[in-house]
């Protein structure tokens, strides 16, 4: 049974535009919009302090640990982390143990999610079995039971094999469901644990170049063409992946991409202290594949921002740098890096902000819930921002069970005052402290 709620937000301005309104919303939807608007029966009250009010996020690419490494995340936690960005529909991430490659799996999730209720959680589903990259998954079983997987991917590992892929592509296809591909070619990857540049060579680390991951760019690029499918790019982290998504593109492939947060911010200067803390994958380029990237987003190139949230455990962390698992937290932290690195830098206005972190990540996966306009008559999935406040990043204190943000300690542009899921209030922070 799908749970709504009725609620008055004052004083917000939608896409940041214009003068404040109110938003009235009755049963999960929105019905009226204007100033000085009465409080709907049962309404919940939210003072939007003259904040902007966006479209609730939704996050392409989120890993929530459940089953199998519930110290480190759980589909509870992780919903509250999410909540607190501003999300309203999350996709997590199918390298789970078990591994999600079947539908017991992907429906176990989706039930733990509805169960928490505070976000929609869209298990992926994997490509292959057990995520190693042998024999196809049974995708259709998985799309079709209860959770309605729609989104597929051996993400932490690349589908390498080219005829897999192919078929998985053929597949995806006929289901009417999304590849999101995690480009890696492992041989150029082998023993590598940080960007294959200067830094690398002077700091002794092995490095895995840009060229392990725009290969399988390129070459999946020509499978979707071939196979007349659509392809998704997770996590693209190079100047030459934002020219190869252009360029298929131009060919008129069927091909959208993503960008974390944390490639948009930071670059591989950040090695420099040997912390595990900035081990990811893939891995923290360079200061000009970071610019391209930002011009990526802003231009379009690169549909969206995805998190690519990878909660671990502070031993799998605090310790030598190659042995350290690649990862960071990002959905509490999203937001604010987009104001920082794009709104602040002159590269996205609010509706920007809307399109790549809402409306195209919703198009692109075909939630028909999300992402929508703020109107009337459309859902209450809603994030209200307050873009003049700060706040200091300490890891101790997110929502998350695990702690590895690689920005504690930094102050931060940009605040989530509030997120309704269908017109529920999900997360509220008043004065600084989550209520
Ligand atoms: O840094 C990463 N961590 N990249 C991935 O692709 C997987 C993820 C994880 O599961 O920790």
């Amino acid at each position: 049974m799908t749970v709504t709620g009725s609620a008055l937000i004052t004083n917000v301005r939608p896409y940041g535009d214009g003068d404040p309104v109110d938003v009235a919303i009755v049963d999960g939807v929105i019905s009226a919009l204007g100033a000085g608007l009465e409080a709907p029966d049962g309404a919940e009250r939210i003072d939007g302090g003259g904040g902007v009010l966006l479209p609730g996020f939704v996050d392409m690419h989120t890993h929530l640990r459940e089953p199998g490494r519930e110290d480190t995340e759980t589909v509870a936690s992780g919903s509250l982390a999410a909540a607190r960005g501003g999300y309203t529909a999350v996709f997590a991430m199918a390298n789970t143990a078990p591994v999600a490659d079947n539908s017991t799996v992907t429906d176990l999730v989706w039930r733990l999610g509805q169960e928490v209720g505070l976000v929609d959680i869209h298990p992926v589903g994997a490509v292959t079995v057990g995520l190693a990259g042998e024999q196809l998954a049974e995708m259709g079983m998985m799309a079709q039971g209860a959770a309605g997987v729609r989104l597929f991917s051996d993400d932490g590992k690349c589908v390498h094999d080219p005829v897999l892929m192919k078929r998985a592509l053929e597949y995806s296809r006929g289901l009417g469901v999304l590849i999101s591909q995690h480009s890696e070619d492992p041989r150029l990857t082998v023993g590598a644990v940080a960007h294959d540049g200067p830094t690398a060579a002077r700091l002794g680390l092995a490095g895995w170049p840009r060229a392990a991951e725009e290969s399988i760019v390129a070459r999946d690029a020509l499978l979707a063409r071939d196979a007349g499918a659509r392809v998704h790019i997770a996590h693209a982290s190079t100047a030459g992946t934002v020219e190869l998504v252009k360029w298929a593109r131009d060919q008129g492939i069927d091909i959208t991409a993503e960008v974390t947060p944390h490639h948009l911010l930071l670059d591989d200067s950040r090695l420099e202290t040997y912390d595990g803390v900035n081990k990811v994958n893939p891995p923290l380029r360079e200061a000009s594949d970071v610019a391209a990237l930002r011009q990526g987003l802003a231009d379009g190139a690169i549909d969206c921002v995805a998190t690519d949230h990878a909660p671990h455990a502070s031993q799998e962390k605090c310790c030598e740098f190659s042995q350290a698992r690649p990862g960071m937290l990002g959905l509490e932290t999203a937001l604010s890096i987009i104001v920082d690195t794009m709104v602040n830098a002159g590269l996205l206005d609010w509706r920007g902000v809307a399109r790549v972190m809402s409306e195209r990540p919703a198009e692109i996966v075909g939630l028909d819930d999300q992402g929508r306009p703020i109107a009337v008559g459309e859902p209450a999935n809603l994030t209200v921002v307050d873009p003049d406040a700060e706040w200091t990043v300490r890891g101790a204190a997110l929502a998350s069970k695990s702690q590895n943000t690689p920005y504690e300690e930094m102050t931060l542009p940009g605040t989530v005052r509030a997120t309704l899921l269908r017109g529920r209030v999900t997360a509220r922070r008043t004065a600084g402290e989550w209520q």
